[in-house]
């Protein structure tokens, strides 16, 4: 076998086995663990929107920082199986078509929008990279209309020619704008993060 992916299954191993020991069900939960470490996104009693949220990680930890005060709504087009706090819903569908569903949910806005979404990739990289930047866009846009002002925003996006005009948007929405590479992301992953804190 190589010797890049032995060093690359060792470090899935690493956090594979560390969030079956944690009881998370997937190893992306210490991506947003280290981006709430770093920038606080998350306060006792907010309401948060998790976009791409099964299986389910992400839903938990959130759900930890915000304690039963709070909430904590998620949309996958993959049905979340394993069992939640009762301060936390999910639903099943396309966030492509959920502005409605969102708008007859809830009478209230968010204070953390969250993305961890990725497309089913196709190992053509600008393929891959033009459907994150979509999904990216989209959570943007549901970010600007679901998202209480100075309220914050993380998303992740595979890195193309498109990510500055991202990060542009991501500015003009937002007092501060970041970009993070957590430690527990893969060096190799073109995946990053984007940062929007305190919405204007
Ligand atoms: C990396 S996983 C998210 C992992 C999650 N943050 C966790 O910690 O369990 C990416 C998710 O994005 C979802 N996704 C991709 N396109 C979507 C769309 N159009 N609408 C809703 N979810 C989508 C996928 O179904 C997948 O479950």
């Amino acid at each position: 076998m190589p010797h890049s992916t032995l060093k690359k299954n060792r470090w899935q191993d690493h956090y594979t086995r560390k969030a079956q020991k944690e009881h998370y069900p997937a190893r992306s939960v210490y991506k947003l663990k280290e981006i709430q470490r770093k920038y606080r996104l998350i306060r006792q009693g907010d309401h948060i929107l998790d976009l791409g949220c099964a299986p389910g990680a992400w839903l938990l930890y959130a759900a930890e920082q915000t304690g039963e005060q709070g909430c904590v709504l998620g949309i996958d087009l993959k049905a979340v199986t394993i069992s939640v706090p009762s301060h936390v819903r999910a639903i099943t569908g396309d966030i492509f078509n959920s502005e409605e569903a969102l708008s007859a949910t809830v009478d209230y806005q968010f204070n953390v929008v969250l993305s961890d979404m990725a497309p089913a990739t196709t190992g053509n990289k600008h393929i891959d990279a033009a459907r994150s930047q979509n999904l990216a866009d989209e959570a943007l846009n549901l970010a600007q209309r679901f998202l209480k002002p100075g309220g914050n925003f993380a998303c992740k996006i595979f890195q193309s020619g498109d990510f500055q005009n991202f990060t542009g948007e991501v500015r003009r929405c937002f007092k501060t704008c970041k970009t993070f590479k957590p430690q527990s992301s893969r060096k190799a992953s073109r995946e990053i993060y984007v940062i929007g804190m305190k919405k204007l």
